[in-house]
């Protein structure tokens, strides 16, 4: 476990046998032992000026990597905002809290599954020191910044917890775990009570295993709970939907091999809300916040739903499962649904919902979907903010007709099998579900569900967008 502290001494005087990490505008690192017997570990970053805050959360995580290979345990720095003039604008807070939140996410690796002995042979960071820190709210931000890491690498436990660990209902119990905080409430419904409050679109997606179906529920009321039919507006809640797909073998129209073995990973959207929901709650923010997460397992058996089944979703509309790989939709629309319960001021969904977002945006951006442009504009600006990047895809009405459907009020595809357009497609289904009069945005994850090299991440999952959703509630 690393932990990250401050200390007011110059690194100068950092104690022996601590690491000093100096940065150097070269672009190479280099390990040194001084005459004085100090070890200095410089840090190659190219020129300062040039550091903008993009490329600052890279170094910083690029930093974490280099410290670990050369096995590394303790090291001191100084970071001082003021040599990095891009980010000379940047408020105290987030730099500070930026600092942390990177360091911890790169620290991150995920070894449940490494025996002891593999574990023994490394070594690992244990303490990280910044140097030279006087000021209480740069303090207050470190401390701001570990909390968000803290929970955005419990979502990444949870998500790469491989599906035979991570059952629909071992999520839901491992929700009540990690959410046993101040304010927050979770309860987990099961199939009984699903089928009573006529979720079929959910339940369709579980259906083929004996893995139960969930829906985990998780309140947190930071600003008073409300009491009565009426919810006065400071208490209406912003509900935070996430897809929770244990394993998604495609169903019946089978992923092919390559495509499937990462799929444990497709209840990343559902981990993130999760995880946000811990921060908000561990930073006491004065707001209230709900937390839906519809959980399944996509399986194949000779109950699963078929290519052709027509279902019935919680707010009535009947549906054609043209394709049984296109169920994180599915679970989604009942969540929606469900969601108008709480009057909510805003609704943001976040999934793994396809691959084609992936062809749209590449690997480094998710895609965001709204028709409410003030949501867009946050959205995104909040995405450069945090370091969770989004961008906009439009939702117009027409694409509405790709999801005509012969039989049923509505497709989960298009009739003509077109992958043209496939994440917005996914968008505009999810918009038919979602309570009207609201405003609401579809975040598609999917590029994000795993980290990329460039990213200086472990490999496997993000946490994303869990800081984004952080920031987002804190400031609408
Ligand atoms: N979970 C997948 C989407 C996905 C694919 C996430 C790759 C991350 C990486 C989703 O359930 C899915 O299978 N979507 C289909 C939709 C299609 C059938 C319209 C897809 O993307 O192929
Ligand atoms: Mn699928
Ligand atoms: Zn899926």
């Amino acid at each position: 476990m690393l932990t990250l502290t401050t200390t007011h001494t110059p690194l100068s005087d950092a104690q022996p046998g601590l690491v000093r990490v100096v940065l150097t505008e070269s672009s190479t690192h280099r390990l040194v032992e001084t005459a004085a017997g100090v070890t200095e570990f410089y840090y190659g970053v190219g020129k300062f000026e040039e550091v903008t805050m993009r490329r600052f959360r890279i170094i910083l995580r690029g930093l974490i990597q280099a410290t670990k290979s050369h096995q590394i345990e303790r090291i001191a720095i100084e970071l001082p905002q003021s040599r990095f003039p891009k980010l000379a604008d940047q408020v105290t807070g987030w730099y500070y809290a930026t600092i942390a939140e990177n360091v911890l996410l790169a620290d991150y690796e995920y070894t449940r599954y490494k025996t002891k002995k593999q574990k023994r042979e490394k070594k690992d960071l244990k303490e990280f020191i910044l140097c030279g820190v006087t000021d209480r709210e740069a303090k207050a931000a470190l401390t701001r910044g570990s909390t968000v890491a803290t929970y955005m690498n419990a979502a990444r436990d949870l998500a790469n917890t491989p599906g035979n660990d991570l059952s629909p209902t071992d999520l839901g119990n491992e929700t009540k775990k990690l959410l046993k905080l101040k304010n927050v409430t979770v309860s987990v419904l099961g199939e009984k009570e699903l089928r009573k409050l006529k979720m079929g679109a959910l339940l369709a997606v579980g259906q083929g295993t004996k893995s139960e179906t969930r829906l985990i529920i998780a309140e947190y009321w930071g600003a008073g709970k409300p009491s009565g039919k009426h919810i006065p507006e400071e208490k209406r809640p912003i509900v935070l939907i996430g897809k929770g797909i244990t394993f998604d073998s495609g169903g019946l129209n089978v992923k092919p091999t390559g495509s499937m073995h990462h799929m444990h990973l497709d209840m990343a959207g559902g981990a993130a809300v999760i995880g946000a929901l811990g921060a908000m709650a561990a930073l006491g923010l004065k707001k209230n916040v709900v937390v839906l997460v519809p959980t399944a397992e996509n399986a194949i058996s000779d109950d699963s739903m078929r290519a052709g089944d027509i279902i019935t979703a919680m707010n009535g509309t009947t549906i054609e499962v043209l394709h049984t790989d296109a169920e994180g939709r599915l679970v989604l629309a009942d969540a929606l649904t469900y969601s108008a319960r709480y009057q909510p001021r805003a609704i943001i969904d976040v999934a793994t919902l396809t691959g084609a977002a992936l062809v749209a945006l590449g690997e480094y951006a998710s895609a965001v979907m709204t028709t409410d442009l003030t949501l867009q504009t946050i959205l995104t600006k909040l995405g450069e903010q945090s370091g969770d990047y989004t961008w906009p895809l439009p939702l117009w009405d027409e694409y509405k007709q790709n999801l005509k459907s012969n039989r049923a009020d509505i497709a989960n595809i298009t009739q003509s099998f077109s992958k043209w357009g496939g994440c917005i497609e996914g968008g505009i289904f999810l918009a038919h579900f979602a309570p009207k009069d609201v405003p609401w945005a579809h975040l598609d994850i999917a590029p994000r569900m795993e980290s990329v090299g460039a990213d200086k991440l472990a490999k496997g999952a993000t946490g994303e967008p869990a800081r984004l959703l952080v920031h987002f509630v804190e400031s609408y």
